[in-house]
């Protein structure tokens, strides 16, 4: 991941110059777990009212407890004891024809835990508890008010040539040569009893004095580590197509301004684990490998770990209104709830990033690495098409006399009959198997060196499930 590690410097010299002292960590998040309307801490058990973009563990669902946290089988971020969900609102192009497109994130996203303890106190800085929540920031605002609150949310117009470029409360109103990242900071007091509160704010709050750092307030005594976000944006794609006088991006719930960034975080660490780190990781550079109490796990993880969709409707493409019901509320008054748009409300079934093909006795066995040290998963027969699908290669296989059909690169097809154990799909990497074939766009056929495996089965078919969604 290059990128991360060049925004990671940009983001240090920024926040870090002042007070080179406090030590930090941070957590890479791969590309993200889902895209969808859901929100288990603000609207649990339903469709939310606008898209996020979520990283972390694959327990995530629409109703979610600490427990669903730890049953994940695979994580888009690194650190292996953070089972954590990360979330944010996607991030659209509003065309001059009005149509919509997301933008492209680049990465996932980037998670600081800062160990700032308050002057005022013995230091000490504690771990969030199992089943924690909390939101930072609020949909609704459109306004510039500078607040201790507004001001934890930020925007950094990115240009590597010139760093330094100031950072603005709202969307940077010129383009950005390599993209934006919007940035958005946690309170870090809490009151040391609820894990949560009706707004999902009030339980916690900033400090007193600035967002990031000073005494936390009496009501809310227990210092917490202080949460940090940093997501970036290939805004930069979509410089050719500005128009007008104002800057063209939104946030998915219908916000031009971007006083309206706001953020999500379900704790999912092992709560020891993590209050090791805040007690012992000092590496001022945030360096989680330097971090012991931290395992770390290798990308083609964190990248193939997902969730699938599960509310029946387009998120992306050009689409002619912001998926919900989002019309664009510039502001600066705050922006209203509206319903009744014919958005769909409930949730669906999920949408499969595997081709069902158990009608022709084919049942999905999962993604795993090939052609790893040269040794390939299938060795039977193979077949390369301009037109592949599932459904081409299951059947050259059945036609070759093999009950083991795997799908690689866009257009390759490789039989066999067995796959050996340590080549087994293992827990979910199914985001490395998303090309989309060379013979139908709608349908995916493997990766650069990852197998999409297809098992032949006689009348017991059963598509492996992964990784489960609860609802
Ligand atoms: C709107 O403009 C975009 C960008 O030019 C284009 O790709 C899209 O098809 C247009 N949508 C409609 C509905 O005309």
């Amino acid at each position: 991941m290059p990128s991360f590690s060049k925004q990671a410097s940009l983001a240090l010299a920024f926040l870090f110059s002042a007070n080179p002292s406090l030590a930090f960590f941070k957590v890479p998040c791969s590309t993200p777990l889902v895209i969808q309307r859901a929100d288990p801490i603000v609207q649990p058990g339903t469709a939310s009212n606008h898209v996020h973009t979520i990283m972390g563990g694959s327990g995530f669902g629409f109703t979610m407890d600490y427990d669903m946290t730890q049953a994940s089988q695979c994580n888009s971020c690194s650190a292996v004891e953070d089972k954590s969900n990360y979330w944010v609102a996607a991030l659209y192009f509003h065309a001059q024809n009005g149509s919509f497109i997301q933008v492209p994130q680049n990465g996932g996203a980037l998670i600081y835990y800062e160990q700032r303890p308050d002057p005022t106190t013995d230091g000490k800085i504690v771990a969030p508890p199992a089943g924690f929540r909390m939101v930072a920031g609020t949909p609704f605002s459109r306004s510039d008010e500078v607040t201790i609150e507004s001001s934890a949310r930020s925007f950094a117009c990115l240009n590597y040539d010139a760093p330094g470029t100031p950072q603005t409360n709202h969307f940077p109103k010129t383009k950005c040569p390599n993209g934006i990242r919007v940035q958005i900071y946690f309170p870090s007091c809490w009151d040391g009893k609820n894990l949560d509160s009706p707004d999902h704010k009030s339980h916690v709050a900033y400090p007193t004095q600035t967002y990031d750092n000073g005494p936390c307030p009496a009501t809310h005594p227990v210092r917490i580590v202080s949460i940090f976000y940093e997501i970036n944006w290939h805004t930069e794609q979509f410089d050719d197509m500005w128009y007008g006088d104002d800057q063209p991006f939104v946030f998915s719930f219908g916000d031009p301004t971007g006083h309206g960034l706001h953020a999500d975080f379900l704790n999912g660490w092992d709560v020891d684990v993590l209050q090791e780190a805040i007690d012992t990781c000092d590496d001022g550079g945030g360096d989680i490998r330097e971090c012991g109490p931290i395992t770390m796990q290798p990308d083609s993880m964190t990248d193939g770990c997902m969730v699938e969709p599960s509310i029946d409707e387009k998120i992306d493409g050009w689409l002619d209104a912001l998926p919900g019901c989002n019309p664009i509320q510039p502001g600066p008054e705050d922006a209203k709830v509206i319903t009744g748009c014919g958005a769909p409300t409930t949730i669906g079934d999920p949408q499969h990033y595997y081709t069902d093909l158990t009608g022709q006795n084919w049942e999905w066995m999962g993604c795993t690495i090939d052609n790893a040290g040269g040794k390939r998963v299938l060795s039977g027969s193979m077949l390369k098409d301009g037109g592949m699908t599932p459904d081409m290669c299951t059947k050259k296989c059945e036609a070759d006399g093999f009950s083991i059909a795997g799908l690689e690169n866009a257009l390759e097809c490789y039989c066999g009959n067995d796959v050996a154990a340590d080549s087994m799909p293992k827990t979910n990497p199914m985001g490395n198997c998303l090309m989309k074939c060379s013979g139908d766009a709608g349908q995916n056929c493997g990766g650069y060196g990852f197998i999409g495996l297809y098992k032949k089965c006689d009348g017991d078919c059963k598509n492996l499930q992964y990784p489960v969604v609860p609802h």
